[in-house]
């Protein structure tokens, strides 16, 4: 008697092949965004590098290029809701398809919460809330469509905890806990599922300067972490790879905490 195989053969290599998706990274010009499009490129993934700043982007292009893996470069203001509807049209145009979002653009400022300036709340709430937002709807517009997508977006330890000096980024990154969950819930039986990464503070240009020299935030943060340790951009990759993967596909609205168990502690 021909028994049947439990789970078939290349089952779950199958499920973690990203050869031949298109992914749209936004940030993708530094930081976590660029590790990411560098990891998803070196799957076989066509990576559209997304960034207001051009010569950021070219960086991580050309680390791609040396590798012989695929990848254009797209100006986006993710804060212009208009931007973000046209790359989206641009990209199905070119490309045929938009598999993975990744939303990595995003900033922080730092000031005592009872002096904030308006400009600068309404620089971090359009550029890391809005701009999320407005990128989640643009592409996930085309996702349904076709009725398969994943969208990534970048949370934080700040979507649930707070740290000081922080709170229009703390407010921010609340926000995109909730875009993540809201959109997740309605778009949850139509193929398209939005995630969430939550950082720890990690090596990058947004918080060098924060995380390596005294700073009541940076301090506040590592005084409560389980190892004083930052995390490395290339330590997200892999849980990028599963949310973006059909790995993860009962996974929808969910942070997947890459904080070292610093919400735990
Ligand atoms: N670094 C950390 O410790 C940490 C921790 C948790 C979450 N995050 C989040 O991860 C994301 C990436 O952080 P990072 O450390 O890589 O920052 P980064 O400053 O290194 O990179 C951000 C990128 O976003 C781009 N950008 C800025 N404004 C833009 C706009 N309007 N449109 C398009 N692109 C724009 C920048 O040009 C840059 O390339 C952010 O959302 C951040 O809040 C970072």
């Amino acid at each position: 008697m021909n028994e049947k195989d439990i789970i078939p053969q290349n089952y779950v290599k199958n499920l973690f092949d990203l050869t031949g998706r298109v992914a749209v990274i936004t940030g993708a010009g530094s930081g976590l965004g660029a590790a990411i499009s560098v990891g998803f490129s070196q799957l076989g993934v066509t990576t559209i590098l997304a960034d207001v700043d051009k010569l950021a982007a070219e960086k991580t292009y050309r680390s791609i290029k040396r590798q012989n893996g695929k990848a254009f470069i797209s100006h986006l203001d993710v804060t212009s809701r208009e931007e973000c509807f046209r790359l989206a049209d641009e990209v199905v145009k070119d490309y045929g398809k938009v598999d993975i979002l990744v939303n990595s653009a995003g900033s922080a400022f730092r000031c005592p919460a009872e002096d904030f300036p308006e400009d600068k709340l309404d620089y971090i709430l359009n550029l890391n809330l809005k701009g999320t937002y407005f990128c989640c709807q643009a592409f996930g517009k085309k996702m349904l469509q076709r009725k398969k997508g994943s969208i990534i977006n970048m949370a934080s330890i700040g979507s649930f905890n707070a740290y000081p000096l922080a709170s229009a980024y703390l407010a921010s990154k609340g926000g995109v806990l909730q875009i993540t969950r809201s959109f997740a819930l309605e778009w949850r039986t139509r193929g398209v599922r939005v995630n969430g990464i939550g950082p720890t503070l990690m090596e990058s240009p947004l918080t060098a300067k924060a995380a390596k020299s005294t700073s009541e935030t940076a301090d506040f943060i590592k005084a409560r972490m389980l190892r004083p340790r930052l995390g490395l951009p290339e330590e997200l990759i892999g849980t990028a790879v599963f949310l973006a993967s059909d790995a993860s596909q009962l996974v929808t609205g969910e942070i997947v905490m890459c904080d070292d168990g610093y919400l735990k502690a």
